[in-house]
């Protein structure tokens, strides 16, 4: 299959197994995976646990290398993770000695851009995910949605093409869960960047992404991909629809499969 012009991320026929521990055999974990995603699309990932999903995202993190098959992003083939592939997992990665504003700016300093830049550029995103004000907080000092929205910042300060994010709101409360998923649009809306979303959540999937992928149990393969067919902005009481209800039902329904 050939990637159309605008297709910012592929995997083509990924294949993965890992060595059984203590004993001599293998684990296959992902079998002939093909997936593609827009430059700018919303793409949820759902699938029964285990399946492979943590896998197939650090494949096209670069975090792994799949035993065949080719992942490309941007037009380059992905053998390292790279900044333009932002990884966002479902425990904020912080670094506990620095404050929120040194945790955000510190891929900036690798960087080694100018120091008047820097702080602008990561005031701006401690600004947009909702931490003015904590700036000199340090990650223990935050509250669990706090940590997430800081590991966010961190994220897209180094504005990645690809934002690869692994359950990133599965440890918290609805509560908190609902205003970081409006984050998250609020923020996609504004940069445009390109989503693959891992997710349990069926409902979650569908308030927020352009298209979902579902995989089968291990060994994972993608048996389905929906456009998700609601205009946005999606309001919640799209849940209480006979629409929302039946591609709801039908997708737990492939799950369970
Ligand atoms: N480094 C590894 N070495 C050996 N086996 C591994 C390794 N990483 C993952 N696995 C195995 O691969 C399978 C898939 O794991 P993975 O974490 O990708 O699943 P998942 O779909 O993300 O599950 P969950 O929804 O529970 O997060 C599991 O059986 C796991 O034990
Ligand atoms: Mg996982």
């Amino acid at each position: 299959m050939k990637p159309l012009e605008s297709t910012n991320l592929f995997a083509n026929s990924i294949n993965k197994s890992f060595s059984t521990p203590g004993m001599d055999s293998s684990l296959e974990v992902l079998e002939d995976i093909w997936f593609h995603i827009m430059e700018g699309e919303f793409v949820s990932i759902l699938g029964p646990s285990g399946c492979g999903k943590s896998t197939f995202l650090n494949i096209l993190a670069g975090f792994e290398e799949p035993d065949s098959g080719h992942v490309a992003c941007c037009g380059e083939t992905v053998k390292a993770p790279s900044p333009q592939r932002a990884v966002v997992f479902q425990s904020p990665v912080l670094f506990p000695w620095l404050s929120v504003k040194n945790n955000v700016r510190y891929g900036l300093d690798l960087r080694k851009e100018g120091k008047k830049g820097t702080e602008d550029i990561a005031s701006s995103y401690i600004k947009a995910v909702g931490l003015d004000g904590f700036e000199d907080y340090y990650p223990s000092q935050l509250s669990g949605g706090m940590q997430q929205r800081a590991a966010m910042a961190r994220a897209l300060v180094l504005r990645p093409k690809v934002l690869l994010m692994d359950e990133p709101f599965a440890s918290l409360d609805a509560q908190t869960r609902y205003s970081m998923q409006q984050l998250l649009l609020r923020l996609w809306e504004e940069y445009r960047h390109t989503v693959v979303f891992i997710t349990h959540d069926v409902e979650e999937a569908l308030l927020m992404s352009d298209r979902i992928c579902i995989m089968s149990k291990r060994p994972g393969k993608i048996i389905e991909e929906l456009p998700v067919p609601f205009a946005r902005p999606r309001p919640l009481s799209l849940t209480g629809s006979r629409e929302f209800s039946m591609l709801k039902n039908h997708i737990l329904e492939r799950l369970m499969t």
